[in-house]
């Protein structure tokens, strides 16, 4: 669990430090006050990977700049699957990058990132961590080969077509692995529809579910996942409306991203991960407000029903959105949640860790201080 984050002339605010719930996180603030950066600093101190230096093919996730010039750190703590991680990193400008201390860092568990443009990042403790045999060679055909990648980062459309790197598929892809598995109909294919069901909300008619594979084109040999939409037609994925689109690769991702873990976990002879973290940018994104009612409720418990031995979930969500926060009031826990709201006061950009308090609507929460109206309204808040 990403415990704290302390930054120091890096990003929009010139010093900022978070302490992070251990359960649910919300992140609200205007545009451009740093909620992704503080997601891709959070992924990246979990993991020690830039999105976009894992996959150059994102446009988001970039490696972080210090704001100016002098001393620049990013000082973070998370709570591993054994031990608690403390490290500072400073920039070295000579190397362009981040350096810290040696050594083999604590291993966080599965940490999963959903960018807000449809990009997923990855880590996971059996595929992207392992020890370095001593004493003893491992013989491969070549030396690279015996590497394991450092962290899984997809682009929207590879999430769809998956990736290939140095002739091995890194990943399938969501249109052909929810072929296969639901030809294989499997504990995969379960998880999936579980989740798509999960994921609907209740007002809005029979919940997303697969219906017949197809063929969308002579020239695609891919069977071709679809989707059973209310009006009783099944839809193609690919065609299928962003909002449907955004919630069935958030699907896909957890039960991919689970599954490839447990697979390599068995592989390797080792134990399941007892912890997830899922960073998630506008958890809003492309839903209607029907869906916004129920996304950060569904999304915890489909997470946490990944594991049998009901591994520790936590949630660090970015939203823009009045009705998620009014969403989130019945399950918001001051003992476990946390809510942050970045504000600019004085031209200068400031964090703050509110109380969440409870205005009981969406409209409340859009008049609230949360969302500037009162503030803007008062004539007090900054050009
Ligand atoms: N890679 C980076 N290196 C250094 N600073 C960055 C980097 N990425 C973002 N920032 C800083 O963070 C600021 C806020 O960007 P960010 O994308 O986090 O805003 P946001 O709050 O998510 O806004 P929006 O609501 O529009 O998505 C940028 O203006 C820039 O100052
Ligand atoms: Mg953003």
């Amino acid at each position: 669990m990403l415990k704290r984050i302390e930054l120091n002339n890096v990003g929009p605010a010139p010093g900022l430090a978070i302490d992070f719930g251990e359960r649910l996180n919300l992140l609200t603030g205007d545009n451009g006050l740093g909620k992704s950066f503080l997601l891709d600093v959070g992924w990246w101190a979990m993991t020690r990977r830039w999105p976009a230096e894992v996959n150059p093919g994102i446009a988001t996730g970039m490696p972080v700049l210090p704001a100016g010039p002098g001393e620049a750190s990013i000082t973070f703590s998370f709570a591993g699957a054994s031990t608690v991680e403390n490290h500072t990193s400073r920039y070295r400008p000579e190397e362009q990058s981040w350096v810290g201390r040696r050594g083999r860092p604590a291993n966080p568990g599965l940490v999963l990132y959903a960018m807000s443009d449809g990009a997923f990042a990855v880590w996971d403790p059996a595929r992207n961590y392992w020890r370095q045999p001593r004493g003893w060679q491992v013989f491969a055909r070549d030396e690279a080969a015996s590497e394991r990648p450092a962290a899984y980062v997809f682009s929207p459309l590879e999430v769809w077509n998956g990736r290939e790197e140095q002739g091995t598929w890194l990943c399938n892809g969501l249109i052909r692995d929810w072929a296969g598995w639901q030809k294989e109909n499997g504990t995969a294919y379960r998880r999936l529809v579980q989740f798509l069901a999960a994921l609907t909300p209740p007002a809005s008619g029979p919940p997303l579910a697969p219906g017949p594979l197809t063929r969308i084109s002579i020239d695609d040999q891919r069977d071709m996942p679809t989707i059973r939409m209310p009006y009783l037609a099944d839809v193609p994925v690919v065609h299928a409306s962003s909002a449907v689109r955004r919630v069935i690769a958030l699907a896909y991702f957890l039960v991919w991203a689970w599954e490839e873990h447990r697979r390599a976990a068995r592989l390797l002879q080792s134990e399941e991960t007892n912890q997830i973290v899922l960073f998630i940018d506008e958890i809003e994104a492309h839903l209607h407000p029907s869906w916004q009612r129920t996304i950060v409720r569904t999304l915890m418990s489909a997470m946490s029903s990944l594991s049998e031995e009901q591994a520790a979930v936590q949630l660090i969500a970015t939203t823009h959105s009045p009705l998620i926060m009014a969403a989130a009031e019945p399950v918001f826990d001051p003992a476990t949640d946390a809510w942050f709201d970045l504000d600019l006061t004085d031209a200068t950009v400031q964090l703050c860790r509110r109380d969440f308090e409870r205005h009981g609507n969406a409209e409340a929460w859009f008049t609230s201080e949360a969302f500037d109206r009162a503030t803007r309204r008062a004539g007090r808040a900054p050009a």
